[in-house]
């Protein structure tokens, strides 16, 4: 059975599920992190349901890529556009799990969707600005 952790406001949270053993409710790809967190009860965004439309399901893996499905070009080109992109970057609908893993939920994402999706200035927005007064 694999072993999902998600690391949520830095408090690891870790459910495991049995492959096939999912009831699949449509939310990105069948035993993606997506899949299991609606399963499970685990707060994963998802504004666009899991169609590779938005990057709100944006996850960091931190252990285990290798028990992850390739990446496909549709994934890699959505992930482009999402805020703090890592080199360990997935949309969790649409990496899927066959091992054991651990992903943590970008604070930026979670502060964003809780904010109505508003823009903040960055640190480096406000040097600029700084910069212009004096
Ligand atoms: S939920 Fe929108 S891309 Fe994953």
């Amino acid at each position: 059975m694999p072993k999902v952790t998600f690391i949520v406001d830095g408090a690891p949270h870790t459910v495991e599920f049995e492959h096939g053993g999912l009831p699949y409710s449509h939310h990105g790809k069948p035993e993606s992190f997506l899949d299991v967190a609606k399963n499970l009860d685990v707060p994963l965004e998802h504004a666009c349901g899991g169609s590779c439309a938005c990057t709100t399901c944006h996850v960091i893996i931190k252990e285990g890529a290798q028990h992850l499905s390739e990446m496909e070009d549709d994934e890699a080109d959505r992930l482009d556009t999402a805020w703090g992109l890592t080199t360990a970057s997935r949309l969790g609908c649409q990496a899927v799990i066959s091992g054991d893993v651990v992903c943590e939920l970008p604070m930026y994402t979670r502060n964003y969707v809780q904010e109505g999706g508003g823009i903040q200035l960055g640190k480096s927005d406000k040097r600029k600005t700084e910069e212009v007064v004096r």
